[in-house]
């Protein structure tokens, strides 16, 4: 039979991905999610991909009972792969309770929840926040800790040290993700980032600067001490990222993991400055963009990208799409996305 994985997140942006993903690999997905971020409507989408639909609920994880009932309903689950939280680095600036409410509280009630249900594999929604503002790249799994540079960044390092501890005084396995830069789409052009909140991330700010939904769009800050003055990422395909997901669950279940809880860096390994990632969507989209150069922006680390040796040789994970697949498939997804929009 199947194995049953709860998803949690999983209307949002990766969390569909990886709902794809999952189902196309052989699991069992449950969806779960408040919908403050994304629509169930993409559970059709991914129906259509897969020939799938996944039972979903629309529960808020703040909410203990409501998420009680969604494991009583269920039965045996399995694994969890926990994407739920808010992800605005500037915007945690601002709300720094909303941030550390809903990511801190949410992840408490899960893992309690696990542990009551007895699941054994649980995956969490890193990120390279974590590692602060670095004044090396690449970063591997032990490269130390900065103060993380946002509310965001520091609930995403409570979040691991929380399972960190948590997580050995249970039966419970554990595999914490520290993303990079995820970005890009399916290849299909039927999923892709779709917020409900105006997206604070580069690659959907520039699709949307390039079709016309924001008349322009800021590159926030050229004074930095990179080779070109603008800050700079490792930029990873979405899809890739979400089948690291599925190689996360495998490695538990296949009783690979001796460690209660493990961690990966998940990234190309190479990084790119926000003014490169600009000439690239140009140069593959043949579009040109309406950009200016504005102040820099709180929260945002100067440089950082990825050693992902570990998840190559523990997951056998490697990047399939490279920086141009990226962008082609963000830009087919976002004209999809606009017609759906006017439809
Ligand atoms: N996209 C990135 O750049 C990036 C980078 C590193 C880490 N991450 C992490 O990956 C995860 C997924 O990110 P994403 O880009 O898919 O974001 P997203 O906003 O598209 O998806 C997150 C989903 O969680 C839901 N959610 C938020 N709080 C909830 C709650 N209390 N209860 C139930 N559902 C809730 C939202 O409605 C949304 O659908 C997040 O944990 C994020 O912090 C994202």
């Amino acid at each position: 039979m199947n194995k049953k994985i709860l998803v949690t997140g999983a209307t949002g942006y990766i969390g569909s991905h990886t709902l794809v993903d999952l189902i196309e690999q052989g699991y069992e997905a449950v969806s779960l999610d408040n919908e403050s971020n994304s629509s169930k409507d993409v559970l059709d989408a991914v129906k259509e991909i897969t020939g799938y639909r996944c039972p979903h609920h629309t529960v808020d994880l703040c909410d203990y009972n409501d998420t009680r009932e969604v494991f009583l309903q269920h039965g045996e689950i399995k694994g969890i792969i926990h994407f739920a939280a808010l992800k605005a680095v500037g915007e945690s600036v601002g709300q720094p309770l909303r941030y550390y409410e809903n990511n801190l509280v949410s992840l408490l009630n899960i893992l309690k929840l696990s542990q009551e249900f007895n699941v054994e594999a649980f995956v969490f929604s890193s990120s390279c926040t974590v590692y602060g503002d670095v004044s090396t790249s690449p970063v591997d799994e032990n490269t130390p800790w900065q103060e993380a540079a946002s509310p965001y960044g520091q609930t995403k390092q409570m979040g691991e040290k929380i399972i960190e501890n948590v997580i050995p005084t249970t039966n419970i396995k554990a595999i914490n993700l520290r993303y990079f830069n995820p970005a890009g789409a399916h290849p299909c052009g039927l999923i892709g980032e779709s917020p409900r909140n105006a997206p604070q991330n580069l690659v959907p700010v520039i699709t949307e600067t390039a079709i016309g939904k924001r008349k322009d769009m800021t590159v926030f800050g050229d004074d930095y001490s990179t080779r070109d003055g603008s800050c700079i990422r490792d930029y990873i395909h979405v899809c890739d990222l979400a089948h690291a997901h599925t190689l996360a669950l495998d490695y538990i279940f296949s009783k690979k993991q001796n460690k209660p809880v493990e961690v990966f860096n998940l990234g190309i390994g190479d990084g790119l400055s926000v003014l490169e990632i600009i000439r690239t969507f140009e140069e593959v989209t043949g579009e040109s963009l309406n950009y200016r150069i504005g102040p820099r922006r709180p929260g945002d680390v100067v440089a950082i990208f990825s050693n992902y040796e570990k998840a190559k040789k523990e997951l056998g994970w490697s990047p399939q799409y490279n920086v141009k697949d990226i962008m082609k498939t963000a830009w087919i997804w976002e004209k999809n996305r606009q017609k759906l929009l006017n439809i």
